[in-house]
């Protein structure tokens, strides 16, 4: 190409520049800073459930939600969650769950994860395993219905226009996804071997799959996709599971479990790349919070907290936790009830909340260390979500 005008160069280069910045952000905006999303759809487990289960199980009891919320607030957690953080940091309010049917505003989006949720539906009921019916694909079904629904009732406006979000929020939304933990511990606690559990990790991925093409063909552009933590290294596995010495690892975790989890991410990472191809409009993050909790545990003196491998919430044995009395767990002892499963003196120095969860304090850490972009693949913050790329 020649040019004999110097403007017209620099003409053809800021159109040209700005083109790219207009193919990097799936809103199609030449903005490179924050992408103003509009509303979050969250999807997932007990990591990220504000409400789910307990609105359809059973309220999670005391002293759940004491730190924060001063009295239990549907989360497994003193305090707020990882998508808490998220959320407030968006400037947007903290997620009601799609199941509260009480009190929810849908504004701003909604939360569709559920405690002891998986990826692939479970042959059992919640009663005998733990694992809730609520799993992934069912998760997409209320989006679905929510998605349409949610339509019909706006266009009638009233109090509906306050309560639910408008049509064009859905592609201008962040949709989250923290969820694959429970699918791994599922083949354990039914005895599989670790091998056996990694023969269906490709599985449960596929299913993963459809779901984030189904969001992505209701409009869906930007997704927030975590991947799963170091489950070997939480009291409920090392008690339930036992492993031998050799198997310990440097923090002191179980290493074959934490194997496996790593498995599972690295087959997640590279289910991303697929969508990423198959996707073109779509803006994919993948979040490593494993290597996240995975340092704040080995490293927890270091970023001032105590006893990573015991629960603050629990009762007995050497990690404070007993799969019969659970946090806020009671016994009777001579006719009388007495609470068992006792908070710790000092929450926000532990990073266990209950064997299974982790405590606000640890929370917010790991949300402070992931909203910058320092532990997602492309390096993108979280506020630049909707990028294909990292803006320069
Ligand atoms: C449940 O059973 C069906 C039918 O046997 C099977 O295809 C599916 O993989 C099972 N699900 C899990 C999570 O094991
Ligand atoms: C729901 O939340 C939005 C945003 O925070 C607010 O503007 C709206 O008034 C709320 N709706 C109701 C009915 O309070
Ligand atoms: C797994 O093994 C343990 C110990 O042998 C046994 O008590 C339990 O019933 C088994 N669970 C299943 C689901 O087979």
């Amino acid at each position: 190409m020649e040019f004999n005008c110097p403007s017209l160069l620099i003409l053809t280069l800021v159109v040209l520049f700005s083109s790219i910045l207009v193919s990097n952000s799936v809103f199609g905006k030449t903005t490179t800073t924050h992408c103003e999303f509009a509303a979050v759809f969250n999807f997932g487990d007990s990591n990220s459930d504000t409400g789910g289960l307990s609105a359809a199980f059973g309220q999670a009891p005391p002293p759940h939600g004491e730190t924060y919320f001063h009295a239990p607030a549907g989360r497994y957690c003193d305090g707020r969650l990882v998508i808490d953080f998220i959320a407030g940091s968006l400037g947007l309010p903290y997620l009601s769950a799609y199941l509260d049917s009480v009190g929810s505003n849908f504004t701003h989006g909604a939360n569709f994860a559920t405690a002891g949720s998986t990826i692939r539906p479970q042959n059992t009921t919640l009663h005998q395993s733990g694992f809730s019916p609520i799993s992934l694909n069912v998760q997409w079904y209320e989006f679905n219905d929510f998605h349409r629904r949610s339509q019909i009732f706006r266009n009638q406006g009233g109090v509906f226009m306050k309560l639910l979000p408008k049509a064009e929020d859905f592609s201008r939304a962040l949709y989250t996804f923290d969820i694959g933990q429970n699918d791994l511990t599922a083949g354990y606690f039914l005895n599989m071997s670790t091998d056996q559990v990694r023969a269906y990790v490709p599985d449960v991925l596929g299913q993963f799959q459809s779901v984030i093409k189904n969001i992505y063909n209701q409009g869906g552009r930007s997704f927030w996709i975590h991947n799963t933590g170091p489950v070997g290294c939480l009291p409920y596995i090392m008690d339930r599971l036992p492993i031998t010495a050799g198997q310990v690892d440097k923090a002191g975790c179980s290493g074959p479990f934490n194997d496996v989890a790593q498995y599972f991410n690295v087959k997640l990472k590279e289910t991303l790349v697929r969508l990423r191809m198959d996707l073109p409009m779509a803006a994919i993050t993948y979040v490593d919070v494993y290597s996240v909790k995975y340092s704040l545990i080995s490293q927890a003196t270091k970023h001032g907290f105590v006893h990573p491998l015991q629960a603050c919430c629990g009762h007995g044995g050497k990690y404070n936790y007993n799969k019969h009395i659970g946090c806020g767990g009671k016994k009777t002892v001579h006719g009388k009830e007495i609470l068992v499963g006792k908070p710790c003196k000092d929450p926000s120095v532990m990073i266990n909340w209950d064997g299974v969860h982790f405590t606000e304090a640890a929370n917010k850490w790991i949300f402070d260390q992931i909203v910058d972009g320092s532990f997602s693949d492309p390096p993108i913050p979280l506020h630049m979500a909707c990028h294909r790329r990292p803006p320069h």
